[in-house]
C-alpha cells in the first residue's frame, strides 16, 4: 500500500507576487484526471471517507488546515500551511480536514473522475475492506 506523503510543488516569487506550479517537473503519482476546491469553510469537520480508486493530492492553496489519515492501523496528522505543499493521499486511507482558518482554500487533485460508488463513508466497512487487503 502507497504512503501518504507531503509533496512540494516550486514556487516562482518576483515583486509581482507568487506563481505555484504543479507540472511534469514536479513528480506526482498519478495523472491528473480532475481538480475541485474547498472554500467558505465552517468550524465543522469535513471528509470522513476513504476511496477505492481516487487518489488525491490535498493543497492549501489559501490559509491552513490539519489533514488525519488512517491506514487502518494508525493515524499520521498533517498541517497543511503553505501554499506550494500538499499531501498525497493514497486508495484506502480514511481521511479528516479540521482546524480550518477562516481564509482556507483547499485545491484538491484527483487521479480518478468523480463517482460515488468509489466513496466508502463507513468507517467499519473501510476497516473490513483494509483488513481483507493485508
Ligand atoms: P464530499 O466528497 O462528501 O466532500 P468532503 O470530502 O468535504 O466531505 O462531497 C460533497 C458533495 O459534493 C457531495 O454531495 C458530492 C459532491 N461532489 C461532486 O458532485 N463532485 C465532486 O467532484 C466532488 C468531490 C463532490
Amino acid at each position: 500500500m502507497n504512503k501518504p506523503i507531503y509533496i512540494s510543488f516550486k514556487q516562482n516569487t518576483d515583486l509581482r507576487g507568487c506563481l505555484t506550479a504543479i507540472d511534469s517537473e514536479n513528480i506526482l503519482p498519478f495523472d491528473i484526471k480532475r481538480i475541485f476546491y474547498i472554500s467558505n469553510l465552517d468550524d465543522i469537520e469535513r471528509g470522513y471517507h476513504a476511496h477505492r480508486k481516487c487518489e488525491q493530492i490535498l493543497i492549501p492553496i489559501c490559509g491552513c488546515f490539519n489533514l488525519v489519515l488512517d491506514d487502518g492501523i494508525e493515524e499520521t496528522h498533517f498541517v497543511l500551511n503553505q501554499s506550494h505543499i500538499g499531501v498525497y493521499i493514497p486508495l484506502f486511507h480514511w481521511l479528516k480536514m479540521k482546524n480550518f482558518s477562516k481564509d482556507c482554500i483547499i485545491l484538491v487533485i484527483c487521479s480518478y473522475k468523480y463517482d460515488e460508488t468509489e466513496y466508502i463513508r463507513d468507517y467499519n466497512e473501510f476497516i473490513n475492506e483494509v483488513n481483507k487487503m493485508r
